[in-house]
């Protein structure tokens, strides 16, 4: 299941190369591309980016930027003020969305969505991998950025060509001109495509993949970890106890930062708690599907694949910064890091931790899918794999350990 795609490389060139030879040197009006000390790294494309990713004016009403809910101290993750810790405030008062948001850094390695061979196994199955979102709807980075400026939930801007119009008011609109030509601005449409590669390309710029965590100093050999952090790596990698680096993919033989991502970018549906906080969920039928729901899935899906063996699975999350990005899940419906990673243990040692209690006492596992997808859960790979009145695979304090490794993950700037 590892992925370790040459595509990242691909998407990230594939950015850099699509910029236009433009006549830079000559036209640029050097005071709009001033740069701080930290955004030195940045090409003049990928700074036009961040200048529109931190543009609160880009919203209707005005007031939300990307980075409202992309909040580069809280991991490029948070909520905009959102009373409501697990999902995102959006432009207007009372628009909540209905998913925790994702942290965006180290998203330019993700592939573009497909259906690949399941490497790992040896298998010739297909599996979903890559992507952009918890449900991989928008094919790649470059995809995206589209989505949350018209998302009514989001930005709420009424259509592209609002969006271009305000970039072209924008102090910044010079950067624009200078970056694409003087006549930037004369097809909406083809303005509204150059800022979104723009964004796109501040996403895969270095600020998003820094890659300088303590654990990346010990991979340089700079650092070195704890006993208790190194006992924690020693469970994340081991197959028969934490098991994580079969989905939060790494490789341990190797000391080269990018061959740890933490994520292989596919697809599983762990069967986590439903959270009632999330203001959609006040329908009891309304579920959130994940995989299954991504628009046009049905098209591209491999014979063998049905439809609906895919509801209820979300992307592996990168835990890169992990421990600044609470809540957790796709829901937010796990409020510490130690208990997301407790759930993974325990989930069906002790699912009264975890669910809500029927009225027989029983505890209502599973309880954000509707009964037919309950069986889509994995249950077969460990640590999933143990069963109620079983012990756990991981104990308290191997919880702890995990905890303590996870912690060596955030990046300078975070910690
Ligand atoms: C109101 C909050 C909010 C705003 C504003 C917002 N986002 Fe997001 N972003 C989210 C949420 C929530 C998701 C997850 C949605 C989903 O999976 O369905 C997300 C997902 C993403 C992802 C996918 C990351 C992944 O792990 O798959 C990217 C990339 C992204 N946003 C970039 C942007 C950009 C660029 C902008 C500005 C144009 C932006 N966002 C504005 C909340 C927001
Ligand atoms: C079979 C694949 C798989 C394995 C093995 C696995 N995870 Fe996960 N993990 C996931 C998926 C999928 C999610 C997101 C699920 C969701 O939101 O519905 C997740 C989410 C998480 C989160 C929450 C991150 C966030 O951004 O919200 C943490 C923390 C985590 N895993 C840690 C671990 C640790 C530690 C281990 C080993 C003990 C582990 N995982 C093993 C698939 C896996």
């Amino acid at each position: 299941m590892t992925a370790r795609p040459p595509f990242a490389l691909a998407v990230l060139f594939g950015v850099f190369l699509s910029l236009p030879a433009t006549p830079q040197s000559q036209t640029t009006p050097l005071a709009v591309f001033h740069r701080s000390d930290y955004e030195r790294p940045l090409s003049d494309l990928q700074l036009l980016g961040k200048r529109i990713f931190e543009d609160v004016n880009l919203s209707e009403p005005k007031g939300v930027a990307c980075s409202s809910c992309h909040d580069r101290k809280r991991g490029y993750q948070g909520a905009n003020r959102s009373p409501i810790a697990a999902v995102a405030l959006g432009s207007r008062p009372d628009q909540f969305g209905s998913r925790k948001t994702p942290t965006i850094m180290y998203m330019a390695y993700s592939p573009p969505f497909g259906f690949y061979k399941d490497a790992d196994h040896g298998l010739d199955k297909l599996e979903a991998r890559g992507g952009q979102f918890w449900d991989g709807r928008a094919e790649d980075l470059a995809a995206q950025p589209a989505t949350p400026l018209l998302s009514p939930a989001e930005m709420n801007n009424p259509s592209a060509e609002a969006v271009v119009e305000k970039v072209e008011n924008a102090s910044y609109a010079p950067m624009m001109t200078a970056v694409f030509g003087s006549d930037a601005f004369t097809d909406a449409k083809a303005a509204f495509a150059r800022l979104t590669q723009s964004l796109s390309a501040y996403e895969s710029s270095t600020l998003l993949a820094p890659f300088s965590s303590r654990f990346d100093d010990t991979l340089r050999g700079a650092e070195r970890l704890t006993p208790e952090e190194a006992r924690g790596l020693a469970l994340f990698v081991d197959p028969q106890r934490g098991n994580c680096v079969a989905c939060h993919a790494g490789k341990p033989q190797s000391k080269d930062p990018t061959d740890w991502l933490f994520t292989d970018f596919t697809y599983d549906a762990l069967g986590v708690p439903r959270n009632p906080a999330i203001p959609a969920n006040a329908d009891p039928l309304t579920f959130d599907l994940g995989l299954c729901k991504r628009p046009g899935l049905e098209t591209i899906l491999p014979k063998e694949t049905p439809l609906a063996s895919l509801c209820g699975a979300f992307k592996v999350p990168t835990l890169r910064n992990v421990a600044v990005r609470a809540p957790y899940f796709h829901n937010g419906a796990i409020a510490s890091l130690r208990d997301a990673v407790a759930f993974h243990a325990t989930r069906d040692t002790d699912p009264k931790r975890w669910y809500p209690l029927l009225k027989t006492g029983e505890a209502d596992k599973v309880n954000d899918l509707p009964p037919a997808y309950k069986a889509n859960v994995i249950v077969k790979e460990v640590p999933f794999d143990r069963k109620a009145g079983e012990r756990p695979r991981l104990d308290d304090r191997d919880v702890d350990a995990l905890v303590a490794f996870l912690n060596t993950l955030t990046d300078k700037g975070m910690r």
